[in-house]
């Protein structure tokens, strides 16, 4: 089967003439979990910017569903139904939790992608029954809400979109274990819902079982690439030292 998405030879920066992803090839299939591990400034963050039109590459290709997105703008992307929870809150503080939810539906609607008018309640309420705490804070501001409840917002924000492809930037970091579980299943369920992800995760073990592939990130480059099978063995050895297995 053709990848969903793939970056070929893709290289990008923050600034002209310095890249920090080079010469980057990665494949995420459709339906199917893909993670990236690497150290801190490998260049995760900047891989996922970089698919969502935000920053421009200074070579090579992206594909979407067979159409070369290469440098359109971040709102024509959203527009394909790419979304993306960022490591950093994408959320408006100071708007209800409900606001924070229809914002993006009615944009949908506005633009009718997968949704009239007619469907917003059901699509909201849809929503709420897989993550009923937010039904219990809707009129609560985004900003007075736990960490935890947060980033489950972000999740349902993204999930009510029905993304084709979520771009998922370490969700669990800053949240107590027990969060996290719960975010390792936010995950499970949109993986369960045929949802492509990409999934970047300092639980680089988390990443390995969660994912149907792997890539490692190093320095902006790909130095390694497999199933978690691959991994589990014969680990790489770069993988290996962050696992921090003696050799
Ligand atoms: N807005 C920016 N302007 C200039 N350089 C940046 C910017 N954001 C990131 N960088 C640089 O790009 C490199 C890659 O950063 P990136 O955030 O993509 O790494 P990362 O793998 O996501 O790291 P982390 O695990 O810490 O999130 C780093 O050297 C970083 O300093
Ligand atoms: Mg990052």
């Amino acid at each position: 089967m053709s990848a969903l998405l793939s970056l070929e030879n893709v290289s990008a920066g923050y600034v002209a003439e310095i890249d920090i992803l080079r010469g980057v090839n990665i494949e995420i299939a459709e339906g199917a979990i893909t993670g990236l591990i690497g150290l801190n400034g490998a260049g995760k963050s900047t891989i996922m910017k970089t698919i969502c039109g935000f920053l421009a590459p200074s070579a090579g290709k992206i594909r979407f569903d067979g159409e070369d997105i290469t440098g359109i703008p971040a709102h024509r992307v959203i527009d394909r139904r790419i979304s993306y929870i960022p490591q950093e809150s994408s959320l408006f503080n100071y708007m209800s939790v409900e606001n924070n939810l229809m914002l993006p539906l009615e944009h949908l609607a506005r633009k009718k992608i997968g949704l009239t008018t007619d469907d917003l309640d059901a699509r909201l309420q849809n929503c709420f029954d897989k993550f009923p705490l937010l039904r219990e804070r809707r009129n609560a501001k985004a900003g007075d809400l736990s960490g935890g409840q947060q980033k489950m917002l972000e999740f349902a924000k993204a999930y009510l979109q029905r993304p084709r492809l979520c771009l998922i930037d370490e969700p669990s970091i800053g949240l107590a274990p027990k969060v996290a579980e719960e975010v390792y299943q936010w995950i499970n369920l949109f993986a369960a819902e045929k949802m492509a992800i990409l999934l970047v995760d300092h639980n680089v073990r988390r990443v390995v079982k969660m994912s149907s592939y792997i890539y490692v990130l190093s320095l902006g480059e790909i130095t390694a690439k497999g199933k978690p099978e691959d991994f589990a063995g014969d680990l790489h050895e770069q993988v290996k030292a962050w696992l921090g297995i003696n050799f």
